[in-house]
Formats: structure tokens, C-alpha cells, sequence
């Protein structure tokens, strides 16, 4: 079945129709405000918030648009949360093409002169020590200067001027893009998306081989082309039905101090980054403005989404007892592992094995198939009831860290493993504690449709 939506609006409606989304007309700023409102909303509740008043704009803000499973099985056209990430990495396999058209909807309203990003639209800022505002869920669009192949993701950009900004092109493919550009002294045409639909908006951050185009991506997750119009002033294709439209230049060899940014990871980030000039901007009549509050839960839902499609079936390989991985945290940095355990130390084995088989994650905590790997809590009780630090402990030291936590002492990191899975002998001490099932199963059938 395809996915129902081309474009950003058009999945916030049926959000709304669902009674997903919390709506605040109370006019509140771009700069702190709004962001105060997504942390604070983030921390109480998982709805999506639409911000109708904000201060010196006619445009909303719609922000933790993926704070919880359910926004995600709508963006699919799934009716449960748990078909999520089964969807996702069937429909992954799939490469539809885009299809380019002549003009769209996204060149309602053209500016090619006097551009001033600020007065355009309302970029955030975040956190109190941010240099100034930032775009935190643009995606990135440019062309490998070799093959004139496209690439994408989220980057985060901070507005530097009026039509100045200073991008962080660390991960591939556009790092490598800019490496080649920057060689050749040339410029690295760019356009900056915000606001499209929410499956191109997971595949542009899925981690996708070189030469793989996301476009393709995308049109195979939504079961359908997406839709896309060319560039006005640069070789770059952008999404039809998108919400805004930057373009503009990396400058080649250029960089300065961009940040501080509170990042995904929870601390301050300062890099010495690039930095583009924009000639135009453009988007929908009536835009809404699509905010990512770095750092809030659905930093750590969609990274865990698309990571785990793309991770999963190499992980089960390597360990047949592994029944599920769940990466916790806004960037993933805990993985918690479910395991079918046969022999007492298999709880070690795959500590040691996921070390190296899974980079990201930081920390690592094993557990049995009795605990839910995607709540919390569960993790929580068993890393208490079933761990001993003196026999379940692991660490390594030495290993590559990640740019985002401020720990990391010259990129390297080290890492740990819980093994909170119950021993195979004097089981009754572990049984877990539960209402009978027969009463669990009749109170969710009556509660969960009342
Ligand atoms: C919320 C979010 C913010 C991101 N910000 C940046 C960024 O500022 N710079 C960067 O190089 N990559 C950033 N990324 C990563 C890339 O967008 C993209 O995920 C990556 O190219 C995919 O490959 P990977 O999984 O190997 O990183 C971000 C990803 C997410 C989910």
C-alpha cells in the first residue's frame, strides 16, 4: 500500500484528525521560546506540538514530530506502532525512482534578491549558549562532483547572516562531496530542504552505501516517485511538495568557527565548519516551519528507526541468539540487546561481540526475552534484578567516539557491558512479578479502546 503523504502539511492534518498533535496559541518566540516549549513538552508528554502564534511571523511551527511510534506508523500507513520497524525495513529493499516536474508547489513565493533568512522564516534558537539560530531538521542536497550522483542528510546549519550560514558536512556523503570540491577549488552547489514528507525525511538520514540514491530510497519506503522540481539557481533537484527551499554555495576551502550548538548528545559542540552564501529562497504559499529539537526524544526515535532496519539482519547473522536490539538514548548510545540465552556465558559473548559490531553504541545492556528492549523501565529493572557488577560487568577501552559526547578524550572512547540476564539455574528467584495474563489481556482490550 502506498504511504499516504506527499508533503509535510498533509501528514500534520491527519495528525491532528488522530488527536496526536497538541496545538499552543499562545504567541511565543523563535528565539529560546519555542525551543523551551518543545523541551518542556518533550520531558511531559510524546505529542506532536503546532505552534500557531510565533512572534514576528505569520508562519506556525510544528516540532517533536516523531516523539512516539504512533507518528511514525501513520507516516507509513500502518495501523500499529510495533509493525513500525518491520515496514520500515521491508519497504528499505525497495529503489523507486523520483520523478522531476516542471514546476510545483514548493516555488510559491520566489525571492532571488534582498534575501534575509530571518525575516523569512522562523529558525530557532535552541539552547542558551547556542551561537544564534539553527536549522536543526533541514536536509542537505547536493551532487557528487565526480559522478553528479545526489546525496542528502540532516546537517545542522547556523544562520550567520542574511544570507550567510555555516554547515556541518561531517558524515557521508556530503563530507566527501565537499572533500572533493574543496580540492578542485570549486564551489559545492547546495539546497536546503525543510519541511517534506515524513518518509523522505527518514530516508535522507538513513545510512545509505555510496551511490545509493535516497531518492530512490524514498520512493521505495512511500510505495510511490517522489515528487521533484529542478533547482532555480543550482544543479540540484528539491522535493516538489517541500515547505522551504534554500540554495545556495559552500565557498571552497573555506572555514570558520561554527557553534556552539547544544547537540544530540546532550552537550555544547564547537566546529571549525564551511560556510555557504544563499542567492535564493523559496517556498509553498502559507508555509509551515518543521522544528527538530535536538536533544528531545525524537532525536533518539528516528536515528534508533532507520538504524536498526539497516543493522539488524547483519547483527543476527553474527549472533543467532540475538531476538532484538533497541538503541536508547537521543543518539543511540545505549544498545539494548534481547537474547534467547542457551548457555550461561552468552550474555558475555555478545557483549564482546557487539563491542565491535555495533560502533555507536557506548554502552551496551543484554537482556532476556521476559523484557521489553523498547521500554525503559524494563531495561532499567532487570540492569537492577539481574546484575551483579562483580560477574556481569565488560568494558574496552581505546575504541573510536562519537563527536557528540564531550567524554570522548582525543576521538577515543571506552565502553561498557551489562550482562543483566538471569542466570540458567535457581530460576524462581527471577521470575518476574505480573497480574495474572488472562487479566493483563482483558484490562488492555478494555482501556486501550475505551
Ligand atoms: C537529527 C540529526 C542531526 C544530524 N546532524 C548532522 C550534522 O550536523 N552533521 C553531520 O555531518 N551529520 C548529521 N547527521 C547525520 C546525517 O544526516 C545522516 O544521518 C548520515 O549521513 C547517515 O549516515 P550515518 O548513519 O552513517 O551517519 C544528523 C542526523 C540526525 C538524525
Amino acid at each position: 500500500m502506498p504511504a499516504p503523504y506527499n508533503d509535510l502539511r498533509s501528514f500534520v492534518k491527519a495528525l491532528a484528525r488522530r488527536r496526536e498533535i497538541l496545538k499552543i496559541d499562545v504567541e511565543l518566540s523563535p528565539v529560546f521560546e519555542i525551543a523551551a516549549a518543545l523541551r518542556h513538552l518533550d520531558r511531559r508528554n510524546d505529542k506532536v506540538v503546532l505552534f500557531n502564534k510565533v512572534k514576528g511571523h505569520t508562519v506556525p511551527v510544528v516540532g517533536n514530530l516523531f516523539e512516539n511510534y504512533r507518528s511514525l506508523a501513520e507516516a507509513f500507513g500502518v495501523k500499529s506502532a510495533r509493525e513500525v520497524s518491520d515496514t520500515y525495513l521491508r519497504r528499505s529493499n525497495q529503489r523507486i525512482p523520483p520523478r522531476v516536474y516542471a514546476s510545483g508547489p514548493v516555488k510559491g513565493v520566489m525571492l532571488k534578491a534582498n534575501l534575509d533568512i530571518l525575516k523569512t522564516m522562523p529558525v530557532l534558537t535552541h539552547h542558551e549558549k547556542d551561537a544564534g539560530p539553527y536549522f536543526s531538521s533541514a536536509i542537505t542536497l547536493a551532487r557528487d562532483p565526480d559522478t553528479g550522483i545526489r546525496g542528502m542528510g540532516i546537517h545542522r546549519i547556523q544562520v550567520k547572516g542574511k544570507d550567510k550560514i555555516g554547515i556541518f558536512l561531517g558524515t557521508p556523503p556530503l563530507s566527501r562531496f565537499l572533500a572533493l570540491a574543496d580540492a578542485r577549488g570549486q564551489p559545492l552547489e547546495i539546497a536546503i530542504v525543510i519541511g517534506v514528507d515524513p518518509l523522505l525525511f527518514l530516508a535522507s538520514i538513513t545510512f545509505a552505501p555510496e551511490g545509493i540514491d535516497k531518492f530512490d530510497l524514498a520512493g521505495g519506503l512511500r510505495g510511490k516517485p517522489v515528487e521533484l522540481v529542478k533547482g532555480e539557481t543550482v544543479n540540484v533537484e528539491v522535493p516538489r511538495h517541500a515547505e522551504f527551499v534554500l540554495e545556495g554555495r559552500i565557498h571552497p576551502g573555506r572555514r570558520e568557527t561554527e557553534g556552539p550548538f547544544g547537540e544530540s548528545g546532550g552537550a555544547y559542540l564547537t566546529v571549525q565548519n564551511p560556510v555557504a552564501t544563499i542567492n535564493c529562497i523559496y517556498h509553498r504559499v502559507h508555509p509551515v516551519y518543521h522544528a527538530l529539537m535536538p536533544f528531545n526524544k525524537e532525536n533518539g526515535i528516528i536515528t534508533n528507526v532507520v538504524w536498526e532496519a539497516n543493522q539488524f539482519g547483519k547483527i543476527k547473522e553474527a549472533l543467532p541468539q540475538v531476538t532484538k536490539v533497541h538503541l536508547m538514548g537521543s543518539t543511540g548510545e545505549i544498545a539494548a540487546v534481547q537474547i534467547e540465552k542457551k548457555q550461561d556465558d552468552d550474555g558475555r559473548k555478545v557483549i564482546q561481540a557487539m563491542f565491535q559490531l555495533v560502533p555507536r553504541a557506548k554502552g551496551i545492556v543484554v537482556v532476556d526475552t521476559d523484557v521489553d528492549v523498547m521500554d525503559p523501565t524494563d531495561v532499567e529493572w532487570a540492569a537492577f534484578a539481574r546484575f551483579q557488577v562483580d560477574r556481569g560487568l565488560l568494558t574496552v577501552s581505546g575504541m573510536p567516539g562519537s563527536v557528540l559526547d564531550p567524554s570522548a578524550e582525543g576521538g577515543l572512547t571506552s565502553r561498557w557491558g551489562v550482562d543483566a540476564t538471569k542466570p540458567l539455574k535457581d530460576l524462581g528467584r527471577y521470575e518476574r512479578i505480573s497480574p495474572p495474563a488472562w487479566a493483563m489481556e482483558k484490562v488492555k482490550a478494555l482501556l486501550d479502546n475505551a
